[in-house]
Parts: structure tokens; C-alpha cells; sequence
């Protein structure tokens, strides 16, 4: 997301943010028939998981921790209904923009976790994020992970 700030968002003009507000304001919001109620077992793959690889900067809260990492508990990015970012920042991790300076940055960097769990696994710690600090997002697949692999 900063690639996409700094390298294009920042250059909208007026009438580009305000078109684009319109739009996004008309997108239906998550249906209530595709928010996900995983089973027990499932929450507790997804958590295990995220103990292991994710709740060091994120937190045992999902809130996120200073100079560490953004929440997840209420992130837009977490509950979207198309899942794509989410599992493309689990996949690839996110880094600031090249031609923000270190300094100014004050979070860590997120690795890149693609390589360290299967599809299943990822879609099992995507379900436990979207189910968990009352998040409420729609399942995802193993499939729909590999597709973006
Ligand atoms: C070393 C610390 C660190 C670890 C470990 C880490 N993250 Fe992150 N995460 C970050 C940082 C920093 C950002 C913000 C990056 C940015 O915006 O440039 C971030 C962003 C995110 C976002 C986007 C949130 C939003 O609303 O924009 C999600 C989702 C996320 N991480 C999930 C995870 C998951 C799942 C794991 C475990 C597999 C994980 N993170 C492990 C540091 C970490």
C-alpha cells in the first residue's frame, strides 16, 4: 500500500479522489450469508499460525504494537470481500516505497511469508484474521490461494 501512496495516490487530483469516494461508497458492503463462522478446530490452526509468525508484531490483541505493525483487528484490508490483498500481503509482505527514507519510517518491515506455509495453512490463518476481535469477512479457500500464489 505505501508503493501505492507515494508512488500514485498522492498525485490524484480532486476530481480523482472524489470520483473514486463515489465509488467506493456504492460497493455493497460484506453480505451477511458470507461472513465465515469457522469451526473450533480451524480457529485454532489459524491462531496457532499467526502465534508463530504473526502475533510478535501484530500482537495477541490483532491491535498492532508501536514502531512494530498495524492492527489487523479491524483492518478494512483484513475483512475486504475480494481477499486478493490480504493474501498478497501474507504471500509477499509489504516494505515501505523506495522513495520514502528509512528514517521516517517507523514500523518494521513485514517479511514475506509465502515460502513458509502450504495454501491450506494460509487459507486457515486468513479465516482465523477475518473471524477473530470481531472481524467478519467471508471464507477463503485453499484454491483461492494457490490462484495467486
Ligand atoms: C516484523 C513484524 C511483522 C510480522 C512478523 C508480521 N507483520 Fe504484518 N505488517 C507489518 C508491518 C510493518 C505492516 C505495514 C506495512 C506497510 O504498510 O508498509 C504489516 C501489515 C500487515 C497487514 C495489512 C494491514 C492493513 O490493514 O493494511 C496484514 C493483513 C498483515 N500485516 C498480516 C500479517 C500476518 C498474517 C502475519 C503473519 C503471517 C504478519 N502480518 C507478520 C509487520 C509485521
Amino acid at each position: 500500500m505505501n508503493e501505492v501512496i507515494a508512488n500514485g495516490l498522492r498525485y490524484l487530483t480532486d476530481i480523482d479522489v472524489a470520483a473514486m469516494t463515489v465509488y467506493i461508497k456504492s460497493l455493497a458492503a460484506n453480505g451477511e450469508s458470507e461472513v465465515i463462522t469457522p469451526s473450533s478446530d480451524e480457529l485454532l490452526a489459524g491462531q496457532t499460525l499467526y502465534d508463530t509468525h504473526c502475533q510478535e508484531c501484530h500482537l495477541s490483541s490483532g491491535r498492532g504494537g508501536f514502531r512494530k505493525a498495524p492492527p489487523v483487528a479491524g483492518s478494512v484490508l483484513v475483512q475486504a470481500k475480494n481477499p486478493s490483498s490480504l493474501i498478497n500481503v501474507i504471500l509477499y509482505g509489504a516494505q515501505p516505497a523506495a522513495d520514502i527514507p528509512a528514517s521516517f519510517y517507523t514500523w518494521e518491515e513485514m517479511a514475506d511469508f509465502g515460502h513458509k506455509m502450504t495454501d491450506a495453512e494460509l487459507a486457515q490463518l486468513s479465516n482465523f484474521l477475518r473471524a477473530s476481535w470481531g472481524n467478519r469477512g467471508g471464507r477463503v479457500s485453499a484454491a483461492t490461494v494457490a490462484n495467486q500464489r
